[in-house]
Formats: C-alpha cells, sequence, structure tokens
C-alpha cells in the first residue's frame, strides 16, 4: 500500500473510534484541542491581508473532526473544511450541521476539492508537519486564493530528540504492559519520518518553506501562551513527551 494511502487509513481508523463528546482522552490533552484558548488565535491569522483584500471565505485544510472549521464559523466566516479521512470528515459534517455557511469536503489537502478564486483564505491546524511535500503543498494553496490571499498554519516545533523519547517510552512500557507496540505509536512515526517540518526548531524554518513558495509578507508568530496553556492540561507523562511548542506563519498570495 501506498505511504499516503497508510496514512489516510490510519487517521480513518482513528476517525471510526472518535466521537465529537469525548473530550477527556489522554488525560485531558485530546480535548485541549477544543479550549477556548485556540479561539483568541485565529483571527490575528486574518488580519490585515495584502491588498485590503476582503476574507469572507476559509478553508480549513486537514480539519480532522472540524474544530477549527466551527471556530471560524462561529466568527461569521464561510467554511469548508477538507479532509480526507471519511470517518473525521463525518465528525467534521456532524459538528458544523448547525452552521448554514458551513461545508465539508472528502479530498486531500495536495489537490483540494476546490476551484480556484473559491475561497479567500487557507487556514490549517497541526497539518504541515505531517506531510511529505509542504512547499507544493502550499504552493497548491496560492492558487487556490489567488492573488493578495491568505495563507495561515498553526504548527509545533519539536525537539530532536522528541522520538528519541517516545521510542524510549515505547520500549519501556512494552515491558510494563505487553509485548505489542501501540498502533498510535507506530502509525506517527510512520508520518512524521517522512515529513521535514516534523523536527524542525524554530518557526522560522518552517517560514523559510513559505517563502520558497513565493507567499508574501510572511511572518512566523511563537504561540507560546497557548502551549502553556497545553502544558497545564497534560498529564506529566504526556507534558514530559510533547516537547512541541506551537507557532503560527502567515503569508499572502502573490
Ligand atoms: C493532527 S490532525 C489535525 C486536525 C485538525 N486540523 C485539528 O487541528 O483539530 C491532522 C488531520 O489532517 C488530515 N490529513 C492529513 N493529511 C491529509 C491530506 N493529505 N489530505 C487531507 N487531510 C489530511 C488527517 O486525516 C487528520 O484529520
Amino acid at each position: 500500500m501506498a505511504q499516503s494511502n497508510k496514512v489516510q487509513q490510519y487517521w480513518n481508523t482513528r476517525g471510526l473510534r472518535e466521537s465529537l463528546d469525548d473530550h477527556s482522552r489522554l488525560g485531558g490533552s485530546a480535548g485541549f484541542r477544543e479550549h477556548p484558548v485556540w479561539f483568541g488565535a485565529l483571527p490575528p491569522l486574518l488580519e490585515r491581508p495584502a491588498g485590503g483584500r476582503v476574507i469572507r471565505r476559509i478553508a480549513d485544510m486537514g480539519s480532522g473532526t472540524g474544530i477549527i472549521a466551527e471556530y471560524l464559523a462561529r466568527l461569521g466566516y464561510e467554511v469548508i473544511a477538507v479532509e480526507f479521512a471519511e470517518s473525521r470528515a463525518r465528525l467534521a459534517e456532524q459538528r458544523l450541521a448547525p452552521y448554514p455557511m458551513a461545508s465539508v469536503r472528502v479530498g486531500d489537502v495536495a489537490d483540494p476539492p476546490i476551484a480556484p478564486g473559491e475561497i479567500d483564505a487557507v487556514i490549517s491546524r497541526n497539518l504541515l508537519w505531517l506531510l511529505p511535500d509542504p512547499l507544493a503543498v502550499l504552493e497548491r494553496w496560492a492558487l487556490l486564493t489567488g492573488k493578495n490571499g491568505r495563507i495561515a498554519a498553526i504548527d509545533s516545533t519539536r525537539r530532536l530528540d522528541h522520538r528519541k523519547r517516545r521510542a524510549g517510552l515505547t520500549e519501556f512500557s512494552k515491558h510494563l504492559l505487553s509485548k505489542k507496540k501501540p498502533a498510535a505509536h507506530s502509525a506517527q512515526l510512520l508520518q512524521t519520518s517522512a515529513a521535514p517540518l516534523a523536527n524542525i526548531r524554530t518557526p522560522d524554518e518552517s517560514a523559510g518553506y513559505w517563502r520558497q513558495a513565493g507567499l508574501l509578507n510572511v511572518s512566523a508568530q511563537d504561540l507560546s501562551w497557548i502551549t502553556a496553556v497545553k502544558e497545564h492540561y497534560e498529564h506529566p507523562v504526556s507534558r514530559y513527551l510533547s516537547v512541541s511548542k506551537y507557532y503560527s506563519v502567515i503569508g499572502d498570495c502573490p
């Protein structure tokens, strides 16, 4: 099976086990993805687009269960959530059902089911760091919004010893708990192994890809205020493993 199909299958299987009202897994860290702190992170990503472009319609790429799409809908935007795992797209549909201006499309963010000019902006959270070719994806997104469209993403830097720590814990838990490797771990490693943004130290390394994609007015912001809230919620073991620090990058299309 091709790598991208395996990744899609992983997320689809994960979606089959999820429900919209399960906020308590992983000692609160999963619930953190829906914490109101994220609500405050979104408006700055959409401020002052080039040429005074008015932003009305936004694509939430790799929407998962539609958390960010819902926040955008609540802020009054028209939203198209794009997600390739059917099960997660169905959950996003459930979540977005109360918002008539929000919809979900099943598709790959590398070739999204969106026509050029259909949207004014693209937002993604926790997506680009998973992708094998973020540069190609950014170039593709720029064609969707056209001139002065806004591309924005929230992601996280990861320390280079992240995987070593995880691997160590996996070994330890194998002895302690079972002989089996947890499925989620192996799938996550599978995705990060070929993703250039999975092991960066500074937000500027990510911004470099945006500049290479030809985006203008590129700037990276540290979102340590969000990281701080996340750490507050985490179980000490998850906190030890979760060495990621949130940041955002924005850019305007030429
Ligand atoms: C870490 S989750 C983040 C979900 C959501 N953006 C959020 O922050 O809650 C990554 C999501 O991106 C989706 N995804 C990964 N690669 C994708 C691709 N190439 N095309 C579409 N969706 C993708 C996964 O299925 C998963 O739902």
